[in-house]
């Protein structure tokens, strides 16, 4: 099976971002970390900063992957063209936010991606991430 986790905006600085609220792992240990718990899974990894190129990811992606894990990082609140991206695609996602999003600011409250997602995983911190690779597993 294989798997394509995709990180949003300002994810590239886990570790030294806010540890308090998302942790002390990098990126790269928090990815090392999913693979290693799920030998058994081909994990491929995006990150940008830049909506379009993560429009361009996921397009991309169509008969190329099974699913889709993705933490949004703040377009998750804003972002219609990442949901439609998703939708258009029709690929089965699973939404993941380190913190609980519903416990913050209020504008972190609306997610407008996750209506198009299987679930959303908010407050989990890195178990969220295999909490959703085990969603997808049951799915499929
Ligand atoms: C986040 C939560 C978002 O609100 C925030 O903008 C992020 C990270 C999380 O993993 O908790 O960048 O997606």
């Amino acid at each position: 099976m294989k798997i394509l986790i995709i990180h949003g905006p300002n994810l590239n600085l886990l570790g030294v971002r806010e540890p308090m609220i998302y942790g002390t792992k990098t990126q790269n240990e928090l990815i090392c970390f999913v693979k290693n718990c799920f030998s058994d899974i081909n994990f491929s990894f995006f990150q940008s900063n830049h909506e379009g190129k993560i429009i361009d990811k996921i397009h991309q992606s169509i008969d190329i992957v099974d699913a889709l894990i993705i933490n949004p990082g703040a377009f998750a609140h804003y972002s219609y063209a990442i949901r439609d991206a998703i939708s258009a695609t029709s690929l089965l996602t699973i939404e993941v936010h380190l913190s609980n999003v519903f416990k913050r600011e209020e504008f972190r409250k609306d997610l407008v991606i996750s209506d198009v997602c299987k679930a959303t995983i908010s407050g989990k911190g890195i178990d969220g991430y295999l909490e959703a690779v085990n969603k997808i597993k049951e799915i499929i």
